[in-house]
């Protein structure tokens, strides 16, 4: 018994895994790609893979130019958790 449930709560953990890796990725293709390129190599924006300050610039905006000047409007906290993740 213990070990069947240790065995659904760990393919639930890994199941909600999966949908945060998947809402990130669309999170970031909707939001940031245009600008940024489909996984963060940059484009007319700079590279942003490997950082961990995404959520708080994508929040808070605080940078000096635009669009970052402001928080980026639409994205919801757990979005911007999950745009991180994707781009690490
Ligand atoms: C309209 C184009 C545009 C969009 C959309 C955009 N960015 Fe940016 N981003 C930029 C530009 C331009 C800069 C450089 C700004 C500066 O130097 O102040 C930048 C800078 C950044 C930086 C800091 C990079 C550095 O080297 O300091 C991060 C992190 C970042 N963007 C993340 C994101 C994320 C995540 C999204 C999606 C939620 C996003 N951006 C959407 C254009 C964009």
């Amino acid at each position: 018994m213990k070990r069947t449930a240790m065995i659904l709560t760990t393919l639930a953990l890994l199941a909600a895994n999966c949908l945060a890796a998947e809402n990130g990725a669309k999170a970031y293709q909707q939001y940031c790609a245009k600008c940024h390129g489909k996984t963060g190599d940059g484009k007319m924006g700079p590279v942003i893979r490997g950082r961990s300050d995404i959520p708080e610039i994508i929040l808070r905006g605080g940078l000096k130019k635009s669009p970052h000047s402001r928080p980026i409007a639409g994205v919801t906290e757990e979005e911007a958790r999950a745009i991180a993740r994707f781009l690490k």
